[in-house]
This record gives structure tokens, sequence and C-alpha cells, in this order.
């Protein structure tokens, strides 16, 4: 397969540019910047990337680049950082422009480029810099200026090197995207051939080869990502894998049957249902704390689950459904075996004396968006791939102080009906705008259940019931949140069908607190 790294010399910036060649269907991976030379040339990419980043090349502890990766005669692109480096690296010379150059600038062709073909000789480019390339090394050529930087981009051709001082990956950048297709097909000779489809049939492959005949169980939480790695490994081995899903009695309602439907029906894989919803209810029983309501749940979680692994014969691997920003968030990489033992990012898995298993990943180089895509393509329905995000400790956070059988009862109907009415108000906004996440859409909700009780009044009579609390967040990441702008028509039906259907329930108030200050959930 054809595969372009990307060198990362800033989170951000890799993950970006990794995406962005993925979207034109080549493969792409992420690498830290001071990877040796010979590391990169034994993945046998068939191009390079380097990444900006948010140092300067003359700082005391700027990341560097391997210089013999310009040696290995493979085309390399630098945007910003990279474009630095490679100036640097190659005997050129970086200095301080007068000013620095932030958000959208004017680039003026300035010579023939290959980069830049097929684009305006003047053209929109999103800039974020204060230092640039004051002398380009011997063969290059200056292709584009702008008012304040005379090196916008640089080339040699005949060492096939490219580089931008401004950033093609930015969407600010109005010929970004032909810009990277100039250079992956125009000048790499790549093809647009990376798909689902054949990513699919690869994906399958790797997991017979790796399994062989032996047993793999995977944890299912009803969430994504295990529940790919299910229908992948299900695809993969059948049999051979064994589903393990524990239930805590905290998913939301119709949950778990939801996900034993999918896991026995449609995928012919060996099923385990753990109904350990009692036990979890003895626990939490007077516990009010959060963190230790999340302890307990997360301890019982293993508990049970290798209380199934130890009963059944010859398991050699444990499936697990991390993601490529897992990964790339822990440091942790493949250390180019294949199953790989167990990294950084596992050392919280409380294996028992004397159990271990071989991990298998299969997602581990994949974005969530296209775990989704995976998903899709391999049947999963709507419900589990366009899951919401949720907590692994499920319900019990959304009560505030203690867990019990009735506030559970009452939580599960009261966020079946907010989940219902802004399904439908999300899906009617994918209609009229054709995104998942558009500008207005909810990324999260539920309802959440307060330890208090307040006074009302329906047909004649005085009520002490319950409020509940409405959480509906916009979003793209869970790092910032803000409440979510719902109609009012939106947020009445809510109310008064939470107080008509849900018993126990007489008042209905919603969060309007953005994160930061407040956090998505109460818990
Ligand atoms: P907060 O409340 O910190 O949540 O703003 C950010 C995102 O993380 C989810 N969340 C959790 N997920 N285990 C999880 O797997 C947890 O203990 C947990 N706590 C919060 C939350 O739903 C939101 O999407």
């Amino acid at each position: 397969m054809q595969k372009v790294i990307v060198l990362d010399f800033g989170a951000q910036y890799g993950q970006l540019i990794a995406r962005r060649v993925r979207d034109l269907r080549v493969y792409s991976e992420i690498m830290p910047c001071d990877t040796p030379a010979g590391e990169i040339a034994a993945e046998e990419p068939s191009a390079i990337i380097l990444s900006g980043g948010p140092a300067s090349v003359y700082a005391d502890d700027a990341p560097e680049v391997d210089p013999a990766l310009f040696d290995l005669g493979l085309p390399i692109l630098g945007f910003c950082y990279g474009q630095q480096i490679m100036a640097k690296t190659l005997g050129g010379m970086v200095g301080h422009t007068e000013v620095g150059e932030y958000g959208p600038a004017t680039i003026k062709r300035v010579a023939a480029s290959r980069l830049l073909d097929g684009t305006p000789e003047e053209q929109v480019v999103w800039m974020s810099h204060r230092d640039s390339v004051a002398r380009v090394p011997e063969g290059f050529a200056i292709t584009s200026s702008t008012k304040v930087c005379p090196v916008a981009s640089m080339e040699c051709a005949e060492r096939n090197l490219y580089a931008t001082q401004f950033h093609p990956e930015v969407r600010h950048t109005t010929y970004g995207t032909q810009i990277l297709s100039n250079f992956l097909f125009g000048i790499c000779g790549l093809e647009a051939s990376w798909s689902m489809d054949n990513l699919i049939d690869q994906l399958v492959d790797d997991v017979r080869c790796e399994v062989g005949a032996d047993r793999v169980i995977l944890g299912l939480s009803g969430g994504v990502d295990s529940s790919v790695v299910g229908a992948l490994c299900a695809r993969a081995i059948g049999k051979q894998l064994t589903c393990v899903f524990v239930n805590h009695g905290l998913l939301r309602k119709n949950e778990p049957e939801e996900v034993e439907e999918v896991f026995t029906k449609q995928f012919d894989v060996d099923f385990v249902h753990v109904h350990a919803e009692e036990r979890y209810a003895k626990l939490l029983a007077g516990v009010s704390d959060p963190e230790q309501k999340r302890k307990i749940i997360g301890t019982q979680f293993w508990e049970e689950f290798f209380a199934v692994a130890q009963q059944l014969d010859g398991v050699k691997y444990l499936a697990q459904g991390t993601i490529y920003p897992d990964i790339i968030e822990s440091g942790a990489r493949k250390t180019g075996g294949k199953a790989s033992t167990i990294k950084s990012h596992h050392n919280l898995i409380p294996f028992p004396e004397g159990v271990s298993f071989d991990l298998i990943e299969p997602l581990d180089h994949f974005f969530k968006d296209e775990v989704r895509a995976l998903g899709t393509a391999l049947g999963l329905p709507d419900h589990i791939v366009w899951r919401q995000p949720f907590p692994g400790p499920g319900l019990a956070i959304r009560i505030i102080g203690d867990v019990t059988p009735e506030k559970l009862e009452i939580l599960k109907n009261a966020d079946a009906v907010v989940r219902e009415e802004l399904d439908a108000y999300n899906a009617r906004l994918y209609e009229e705008t054709g995104e998942r996440n558009s500008e207005h859409s909810c990324w999260q909700y539920f309802a959440v259940l307060p330890d208090i009780k307040s006074v009302g009044v329906m047909g004649d009579e005085r009520t002490y019931q319950r409020p509940v609390i409405v959480r509906a967040v916009e979003s793209t990441d869970a790092m910032t949140a803000d409440w979510a702008k719902l109609p009012y028509e939106v947020l009445g039906k809510i109310s008064s069908r939470i107080v008509a259907e849900v018993p126990g329930v007489n008042r209905v108030v919603y969060d309007v607190t953005p994160k930061p200050p407040g956090t998505v959930e109460w818990e």
C-alpha cells in the first residue's frame, strides 16, 4: 500500500495533515520528527511531509530532522516550520521577518512551480509565522512571495523537494487541496486508491494473519470503537472471537438489548452477556462520591471481564478499540512488531496474577470519523456508529449522590425522552445542512438527576418530587463546549413530555453553562 509519512513537529499540525492526505484517498501516517531516516525508510513510504510546529528553528531545544532524510531520494514537502527546517538543514538561512504574518495573506507567484501548478498567480493562503526563510539552499528556486515574506514557497524540482511557508492543510488556504493534490498525484505520481472497501479487505487479512487459529476476546461496551473492532473481527475470524458484554445496569434505556441484538443476530460470534447489574447495585449502594463511584465501576469491570476470560480455553489475544488519537496522545507507538506487548496507555489494565494476553488493536491507525465509516461499511447500525460520547461509568455519574434502582429508573426514562427529541432535532438539521455536526447540532445530550426534590402541583394535588436537568452541548472534541441554543419549542416539548411520561418527576431545568467553567458531565 502506498503511504505518505508526516513527520510531526507539533502534534496538532501532523494530525490535520494526515487527515487531509487521507481525504485525498492516499494512506498517511504520523511519525515523530526526530525519527531516524533509516527507520523512516524501513516503512517504505512513497513521500514525506514535514509539518509545521510552534518552535523557532534557532531555539535551543528546537526539533531537528535527521539530515539523511534528504538523501533517501523520496519526494519531500515541508509546511511552515517544515520549510524552515528544510532550508536550515540543506544550507539555507532562516531569519526573523520584520513583522510576523498571522491569518490570511496573498502570495504572488515569482517563478514556475510544479507545486503551485494550475493555481492562480495570486491567491489567498493561511500564514502563521514570525521566522521565515531568508536564503534558500543551493539548487532551490523561490516560487512565491508575500509583501512581508520573500520565500512563501520554494522548490528544488530536480531533488523533488518542495516547501511552503504557508499552511496548505488549513481550509483558509483557498487552493490548499489543489496544492496537496499536485504534490501527491502530480509530483509523487501516487494513486487515489485508499478506500474503505479495500481497507476492510486489508484489515480482515491482517487480523486473520495475526490471529491464525487462536482465540480472541473483546470487551464490548456498547460504544463505537469496541463495536467496530467486534464487527471487524467477526468478519475476519467469526466464532474464534468471544465478545464479552459486561452489563453494569448503568447504560441507557434499551442499550444492552440493542448491543445483544447486533452481536447475536447480525454477527456470528460467541457472545457472552454478563448480567452484573445486581453486583454493581450492591457495590454502589450508599456511595455518593463521584470518584469513588468511578473507581468501583472501573475495578468491577475488569473483575467481571477476567472472570469470563479465565473460563474460556485457549484465548491468546485481547482485542482493544484503541484508535489513532489515543496512540498519538499517549506518545505510544507500535514498535514494528505485530501484536506488540502492552503499551503505556494500557498499563491500566489490571491483569490478574498469571494472566496475560497479546493485544490486537486493529483500529490503532484510524481517526474517529474513519472508524465510523468503517463501522458503517461493516454493516453496523447508525445508532451504534453515530452514538454520542458516553462515559464509561454510565448513568452512575449522572445521578448526583447515591445510585438507587428507583433513581436509575427515573433517569433512564427521562434520558430516553431527551434523546428521542434531540435525535429528531439533529436529524432535522442534518436534512437541512447535509452535515452531521453542523453549527447548531447537539454533540452530546442527556438527562441528569440531582439529589433534591421540589414542590409542584399536578391536577389538584401538591407534589414533592424530583427535578430533571437537561444537558445539551455543542462541541467538537469535549475539550471545550457550549450549551446548545435549542429552540424554545424543543425545550418545551422535552419538559412537558418528561413531566407527563416519567413518574416521580415534577420539574425540568436546562443547564446553560459552557465548558469551561462547567464540565459536560455533572460528576
Ligand atoms: P467532562 O465532563 O470532563 O467530559 O467535560 C468530557 C467528555 O468525556 C466524557 N466523560 C467520560 N468518559 N469515562 C469516560 O469514558 C469517564 O469517566 C468520563 N467522564 C466524562 C463526557 O461524557 C464528555 O464527552
